[in-house]
């Protein structure tokens, strides 16, 4: 296209990512949203500031599970019907049990860390911080594997238009547990940018 200087302008259309890859690109981002949300939790640790980390992790908690959950509902019933898959959807359901498990005695041991007596609470917060890391490094395996294995074996198998559907359904779901935390997690996050440093995350 021309302007009526005679210059080219370029007209770029980004695609939307729901017209190439719907499931990943919805996976994808509810994966960087709870991580996030975690390293935010992981942040207030840092500042030993462990009330305001405990209720960080307890939405945590609650929003990996709703993740979770839907998962196991939507996806993995669907994923047991592709033939020959990289990795079986026991080995995902199995994984989502460990994950959960983990996260809940992090909350417990964050919990227990905040009336431990005879310990320095710097010590508190690194103890903290390298139970997490197998957390973490658990998480991640995990979703390389979803965003390797079960999402685009599920997108070989459906029609672009059921995948698209199934990314709009779990996308709404998603965003409603996150929509119904919005307020709390927002000022929850102010309190960590109370320093003025104002690194204040979106999530
Ligand atoms: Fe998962
Ligand atoms: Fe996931």
């Amino acid at each position: 296209m021309w302007d009526n200087k005679g210059s080219i302008i370029f007209r770029v259309q980004q695609p939307l990512a729901t017209d190439t890859a719907p499931l990943l690109s919805v996976l994808n981002h509810y994966h960087q949203r709870l991580e996030n949300l975690f390293l935010c939790q992981q942040e207030a640790l840092v500042e030993q500031r462990f009330e305001l980390a405990s209720q960080l992790l307890s939405h945590y908690q609650a929003l990996l599970s709703a993740h979770i959950q839907l998962e196991n509902s939507l996806l993995l019933p669907l994923h047991e019907k592709v033939e020959k898959p990289r990795w079986a959807s026991s080995l995902y359901l199995r994984e989502h049990e460990k994950i959960l498990t983990l996260v809940s005695r992090a909350k417990e041991k964050l919990d227990a860390a905040q009336s431990e007596e005879g310990r320095s609470p710097r010590r508190g917060a690194i103890a903290l911080l390298d139970y997490q890391r197998t957390i973490k490094g658990v998480l991640e395996h995990h979703e390389q594997r979803e965003e390797q294995g079960l999402v685009p074996e599920l997108s070989a198998m459906l029609d672009l238009s059921e995948e698209i559907k199934l990314a709009a359904q779990l996308e709404a779901l998603w965003q409603q547990s996150f929509a119904e935390r919005q307020d709390a997690l927002n000022a929850l996050l102010t309190q960590l940018d109370l320093d003025g440093l104002s690194y204040t995350t979106k999530l």
